[in-house]
């Protein structure tokens, strides 16, 4: 019969220093997180889960690879688009915003060669 090993729980004291809490903006609304951290973690601890829309079908896009990859956290940061958000650190006084997606190519050019 095996037996379950809990991890130990360690006191305050001995825990990593967790970093200051910092005030920052997502679309106009302010939220706390904490310094360093990537945007979309304080976000997602905030509750926000949609962080823009496609541009295909305007359906909501959020976290999904969390390491920079899939470019799906893709936000505004400042006057600084296409920022993802799961690598922005979270800083005091950040402005980030859902962007909204680019216009519809025109009429006939979808992209291929004439
Ligand atoms: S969630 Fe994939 S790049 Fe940010």
């Amino acid at each position: 019969m095996s037996r379950i090993v809990h991890p130990p729980s360690y006191p305050a004291a001995a825990r990593p220093p967790r970093g200051r809490t910092v005030r920052f903006w997502f679309d106009d609304r302010a939220y706390e997180g904490v310094e360093g951290e990537p945007l979309a973690a304080a976000l997602w601890a905030a509750g926000v889960r949609d962080l823009g829309r496609t541009e295909a079908t305007g359906a909501p896009r959020g976290l999904y690879c969390a390491i920079g990859h899939c470019f799906e956290c893709r936000v505004r940061v400042g006057d600084r688009p296409d920022r993802r958000a799961c690598l922005e650190p979270v800083r005091e006084g950040l402005r980030a915003y859902r962007q909204a997606p680019p216009p519809p190519l025109a009429s006939g050019d979808r992209g291929a060669p004439a």
